[in-house]
């Protein structure tokens, strides 16, 4: 009942819907006595569930795969490749293909498909470095868009209309690769024939942020179902090259030339352990001073000097002081490694489709229709995309 007085308490409550954990929303449920809207039914209590489609591969069938939920980690996977080829970041990288998500109420045309079709930009820069030389271009950061941060809708209140030059400088959107691919992507649906009245981006609130991303945008277009989320503009840092590193065991890091070389200290294990590791631990040794040295410095110093106990490949191996002695090395570098953040501009095709069909669409009075009606149904699809 949005009729009580107190409609910015509501108007709190549901911009933070999607927002809410399992507890906080089942709470919510009972403290408004949502019932199913046709039925009256009482609802269960909310639960987490899956929403990729697992499947199972090969001859065998006993492998467990699933469906790709995004577009995106086909990029990931090749990316050292596609970074050996062009040699360095900043590097854009992009692909459209089907995703498919287990969605519980696939409806409403095309909104809301199991089977949808993604394009996607993963653009990789150095993680200080995320400015954007190419923001500052008048017809970007002057662009003055529909903004809704989290601040304003943690409080109940509507969007702010601002220049992207003036979110990047307040620090309402996080840096300029951002503020870019916004402003970008405003033009872009603007081109094709969204209508820049019903467009406003939506950031995401810090409880909503998908695992990955530390900043996240949504374009949202405004239809005779409400606003509906159809691009989504995300800072993914470095997740998923991290993930990649780790569980493929592979290096994803770049290297970047420096005009000046810096100094860099390395902990590192002292060569003086091989001989002691070696008589007490024979064939393993090996595989016991790799784990020793990728350990990370806070754990290097525990074990610094005074020995220890390890776990390497399931199997624990007591260390005495002489098998765990670790070094600092001071050396000159001018090459330094890192891994590379992403900001992901992702589009849902099938969205867009229907957005701009919406706002293309308009009934002229006075026509002569062939059914002898006064009005006629016109689509004014902009020449960009008309067939
Ligand atoms: N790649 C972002 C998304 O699928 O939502």
């Amino acid at each position: 009942d949005w009729s009580m007085g107190n409609e910015k308490e509501l108007q709190k409550v549901f911009n933070q819907a999607d927002a809410y954990d399992e507890k906080e929303l089942g709470q919510k449920l009972k403290e408004f006595g949502i019932k199913a809207p046709d039925s009256g039914n009482e609802l269960t209590d909310p639960y987490p569930f899956n929403l990729m489609f697992p499947t199972n591969i090969g001859p065998s069938g006993k492998e467990t795969g699933f469906l790709r939920p995004e577009t995106a980690q086909g990029i990931f996977v090749n990316f050292k490749y596609c970074y050996e080829q062009s040699g360095g970041v900043p590097i854009g990288i992009a692909q459209i293909g089907k995703a498919y998500r287990n969605e519980i109420a696939p409806r409403g045309g095309l909104i809301r498909l199991r089977e949808f079709s993604q394009a996607e930009i993963e653009y990789f820069v150095h993680p200080e470095k995320k400015d954007f030389p190419k923001f500052h271009r008048a017809k970007v950061a002057d662009l003055a868009l529909m903004l809704h941060p989290h601040q304003q809708q943690l409080a109940g209140e509507g969007t702010i209309k601002m220049t992207l030059g003036e979110a990047v400088k307040k620090g309402i959107i996080a840096n300029e690769t951002l503020g870019y691919m916004i402003g970008r992507t405003a033009m872009f649906m603007m081109d094709i024939g969204i209508r820049g009245e019903h467009l406003r981006f939506r950031q995401h609130l810090p409880s909503e942020m998908a695992h990955y991303a530390c900043d996240c945008w949504d374009a949202e277009v405004e239809g005779a179902g409400g606003w509906t989320e159809t691009v989504g503009i995300a800072d993914r840092s470095c997740y998923d090259l991290t993930q990649h590193a780790k569980h493929a065991n592979v290096d994803l890091q770049v290297s970047e030339t420096l005009d000046k070389p810096i100094e860099v200290t390395a902990f590192t294990l002292s060569k003086k352990v091989k001989g002691p590791i070696g008589k007490a631990h024979g064939k393993a040794g090996k595989a016991i001073m790799d784990h020793l040295d990728a350990l990370g410095d806070a754990e290097k110093e525990a074990l610094n000097g005074k020995g220890g106990k390890v776990t390497v490949d399931g199997t624990d191996y007591d260390l005495t002081p002489q098998m765990s002695m670790f070094e600092r090395k001071t050396t000159k570098t001018s090459v330094v490694k890192f891994t590379p953040s992403v900001i992901e501009p992702s589009f849902g095709v099938d969205r867009l489709i229907s957005g701009v069909f919406e706002h293309a669409y308009y009934v002229r009075e006075g026509g002569d229709a062939e059914d002898g009606s006064m009005t006629r149904g016109v689509l004014a699809l902009t020449p960009l995309v008309a067939p």
